[in-house]
C-alpha cells in the first residue's frame, strides 16, 4: 500500500550544518501492516515520518500510496488519509475547544465535509459511544474544554481523533513516550485495539524496544538515515531484546544509541 523509493533528505544542504537526515531509503508497506520503528537518536525515523506525511519535498526517491504517487502533494491534502500522533498530548487537540468539538473538526475533516454547525444527534451519538470505549468517562464530559484534561486522556482522545474517520496509514511518533507508565500502557492498550478492529496499516516509532518487539508484525530498526534492520515473520517470532541489540551491533559495528532508550516497561 505505501512504496517508498530512494528517499533522501538533506537539512541546510550545502552549509556546515549539512544533514543528511534520510539517505536512500527504499521501504515497501502492505495493507494491515503494524510496523514498530526504533532506531538512534538522530537516525531520520521522525524525517521519514514528515516525509510520508508531506511536511516537505524529498530532495529525491518517490513516495507511492496505493498505487498514487503522493511525492508532491501538500500536507494538508494528505492529512485527509494519513493520520498522525506526536509525543506531545499538546500537539494533537485544541485546548480551548470541547472534547465534542475536538471530535467533531476531527470526523468532519477527514472525510465528511460540513460546517461544524451541522453536527446531527447521529454524528453526536458516534462519538459518544466512541468516547464510550475509551473507558475514561469521558462520554460524560463531552462539554468541557479538553485543556483540563491529563496528559493520558488527552492522547487517547488525539488517538481518537486521528481514527474516527479511518485513515489509510497511521503515523505514530512516540506517541506514548511522554505518559507515565499506565497512561502509557493504557493509551497502547487502546491503539492495538483500534489499530487491530479496522486492519489499519500503523507504523509507529518507539524508542521502547519491548514494546517493539511486542507490537504489531514488523519491526524495522534505522540509524544515519538507513533501515539497518528489518524483521518480520520467522525472523521476528520469540525475538529477545538481546537478539535485537546484537543484530544491530553485527550489522552497524557499533552499539545501540538512544538516550532514551527503555529495554524493559
Ligand atoms: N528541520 C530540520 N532542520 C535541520 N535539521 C533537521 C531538521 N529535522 C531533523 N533534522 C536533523 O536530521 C536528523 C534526523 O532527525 P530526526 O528527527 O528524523 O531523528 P529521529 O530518528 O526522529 O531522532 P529521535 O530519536 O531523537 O527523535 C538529525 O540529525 C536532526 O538534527
Ligand atoms: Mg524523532
Amino acid at each position: 500500500m505505501l512504496e517508498i523509493q530512494h528517499l533522501t533528505k538533506v537539512f541546510n544542504a550545502g552549509t556546515v550544518n549539512e544533514k543528511k537526515a534520510v539517505t536512500d531509503l527504499s521501504l515497501t508497506i502492505d495493507d494491515g501492516d503494524y510496523i514498530t520503528i526504533v532506531g538512534s537518536n538522530g537516525a531520520g525515523k521522525s524525517t521519514l515520518f514528515n516525509a510520508i506525511a508531506g511536511v516537505f519535498i524529498p530532495d529525491s526517491g518517490r513516495i507511492m500510496l496505493d498505487g498514487t504517487n503522493i511525492t508532491f502533494e501538500p500536507d494538508y491534502s494528505r492529512s485527509v488519509y494519513i493520520g498522525r500522533m506526536f509525543q506531545d498530548p499538546l500537539k494533537g487537540t485544541a485546548p480551548h475547544m470541547t472534547i465534542k468539538e475536538n471530535l467533531a473538526l476531527a470526523y468532519l475533516r477527514a472525510g465528511n465535509p460540513r460546517p461544524l454547525s451541522r453536527i446531527s444527534r447521529k454524528d453526536e451519538q458516534l462519538f459518544q459511544d466512541q468516547l464510550k470505549m475509551l473507558e475514561m468517562g469521558l462520554e460524560d464530559r463531552m462539554n468541557v474544554p479538553v485543556g483540563t484534561l491529563s496528559g493520558g486522556q488527552r492522547q487517547a482522545l488525539t488517538l481518537l481523533m486521528a481514527t474516527i474517520v479511518p485513515p489509510k496509514l497511521l503515523l505514530l511518533d512516540e506517541h506514548t513516550a511522554a505518559l507515565d507508565p499506565a497512561a502509557a500502557n493504557k493509551v497502547m492498550e487502546l491503539t492495538n485495539r483500534i489499530v487491530s478492529e479496522h486492519h489499519m496499516t500503523c507504523m509507529m516509532i518507539t524508542h521502547n524496544l519491548k514494546q517493539a518487539i511486542q507490537t504489531g508484525n514488523r519491526t524495522l530498526m534505522m540509524k544515519d538515515g538507513q533501515i539497518v534492520l528489518d524483521l518480520k515473520g520467522e525472523q521476528r517470532k520469540n525475538l529477545t531484546i538481546e537478539d535485537l541489540l546484537r543484530m544491530f551491533r553485527e550489522g552497524t559495528h557499533e552499539e545501540f544509541d538512544n538516550d532514551r532508550i527503555l529495554l524493559s516497561e
